[in-house]
């Protein structure tokens, strides 16, 4: 059985923080360790390119990210992990995809639906701003996932849409062309969606409200005390459900230590307490992944090298199956001979019609022989059947030869239909 395919990319345009560390990184790093899953895990810094045109800002991120992942113990034998613009098999299959893609289709796309509905609200013209690389951004990303024939793609809930759309280019691309793709299924795990920020709302770059990962210890206390609690005095109890310091704390500690916090709370421990105890274990539990994270930035020739080997294994799969995506579109050496490869269902579909062929053939001939049926009794009738044979052969050769394209053609057909039918007697 071959294994499943996990595969999931990070568009390289922030510093890591707890909210993708806690939603992507270490759900994704675990899954790694399953060997039951095939995981390939990248840097999207074409995906970058779309929103943030600050180069020193797509630059660091990669780094950043890349570290961060590495830091953290992915195993990068276990999991491929790479960069999408190593990989140019990837590029190559977006422009593919792209004469398969809709753009009806892409005109549906939340990403750019989103653009254009600020441009409006702000009275600017529909596609003010609005790149031909953000209106194709799902086709990149469907090539990114088709390109390893993914299965199970983890993803936030506003990248549902993306993987719906990479399964519609499957579709297309193999209804087209033979199946070469499966179709990608979005995992999306609710529980981690509900990360809070500094301000109470999802952690997110865009809510400015995060807390870096590997924040240096003064850093992410200075981050945690600006947590936002209620007007609650200490003492009073207070409500572990809805504070965003207990649900970080929660998404950290076991279910024991989570208990005794929860008792905490209720026993009314003061928000300057409670952040303190926060800050402890989150700058316990961080230290020696930021201690790793520290020296990695400082080497970045490792981490080239460790991508470089994710690249590796990744071409050693992507570079033969574009080889047969594109023999299957027609994009051929001009030498290549035989049909294109893995057309299962297209082949039963051609080898129906010719069994349909062959039918109509042979109803086509009998309907001729029932016409020439007065030739062959004469045949039979004969007493040199042979001579009689060649005779009439001859003189049909003799018809052929007056007559002109339609009739010519018809009339060839019955004499190539007397050959085969006399075919014993005219040896
Ligand atoms: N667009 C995704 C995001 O912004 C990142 C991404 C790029 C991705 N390619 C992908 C995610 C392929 C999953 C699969 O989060």
């Amino acid at each position: 059985m071959t294994k499943q395919t996990v595969l999931t990319g990070i568009t390289t345009t922030g510093t890591p923080h707890i909210g993708n560390y806690l939603g992507a990184i270490k759900p994704a790093i675990e899954a790694s360790e399953n060997s039951n899953l095939s995981s390939y895990f990248f840097l999207a810094d074409f995906h970058a390119l779309i929103k943030c045109h600050d180069p020193e800002r797509v630059a660091r991120s990669t780094r950043e990210i890349a570290a961060t992942w590495l830091a953290l113990g992915l195993d990068t034998d276990k999991a491929t992990f790479y960069r999408q613009t190593d990989i140019p098999e990837i590029t190559e299959l977006t422009w593919i995809l792209t004469c398969m893609t809709s753009k009806g289709l892409m005109n549906r796309s939340h990403a750019y639906k989103a653009s254009v509905d600020a441009n409006r609200e702000s009275g600017k013209q529909d596609d003010d701003d609005v790149t031909m690389g953000l209106f194709s951004y799902p086709i990149l990303m469907a090539a990114d996932i088709l390109m390893f024939n993914a299965g199970i793609i983890p993803v936030g809930k506003d990248q549902i849409q993306h993987i719906e759309m990479a399964r519609d280019i499957a579709g297309r691309f193999n209804h087209t062309y033979g199946t070469l793709f499966h179709l990608p299924e979005a995992q999306v795990d609710e529980q981690t969606q509900l990360i809070p920020g500094l301000d109470g709302r999802k952690m997110s770059k865009s809510y400015d409200n995060t807390i870096p990962l590997f924040a240096s210890s003064d850093e992410l206390y200075k981050l945690i005390k600006q947590i936002k609690t209620d007007t609650k005095e200490p003492g009073e109890p207070k409500d572990a459900d809805n504070s965003t310091i207990f649900q970080l704390f929660a998404n950290f500690a076991s279910a024991a230590e989570q208990s005794a916090m929860r008792r905490q709370f209720e026993n009314g421990i003061g928000w300057g307490d409670a952040k303190k105890e926060l800050f402890e274990y989150l700058d316990d539990y961080l230290a020696a992944p930021r201690e790793e994270y520290n020296r990695l930035m400082t080497d970045m020739a490792y981490v080239e090298q460790q991508l470089h080997k994710g690249a590796e294994k990744a071409r050693s799969y992507a570079t033969p199956f574009l080889d047969q995506i594109r023999i299957a579109t027609g994009i051929r050496p001009l030498t290549y001979q035989g049909a294109a490869p893995v057309q299962q269902e297209q082949k039963k579909e051609k080898e129906q019609s010719a069994e349909q062929i062959a039918k109509a053939e042979e109803g086509r001939r009998r309907a001729i022989l029932m016409q020439l049926k007065p030739m062959l009794d004469r045949v039979e009738a004969a007493d040199d059947k042979a001579a009689e044979a060649k005779l009439l052969i001859t003189e049909k050769e003799e018809l052929v030869a007056t007559l002109k394209k339609k009739a010519k053609q018809k009339a060839q057909n019955e004499l190539d239909l007397l050959r085969d039918e006399l075919a014993e007697l005219l040896v």
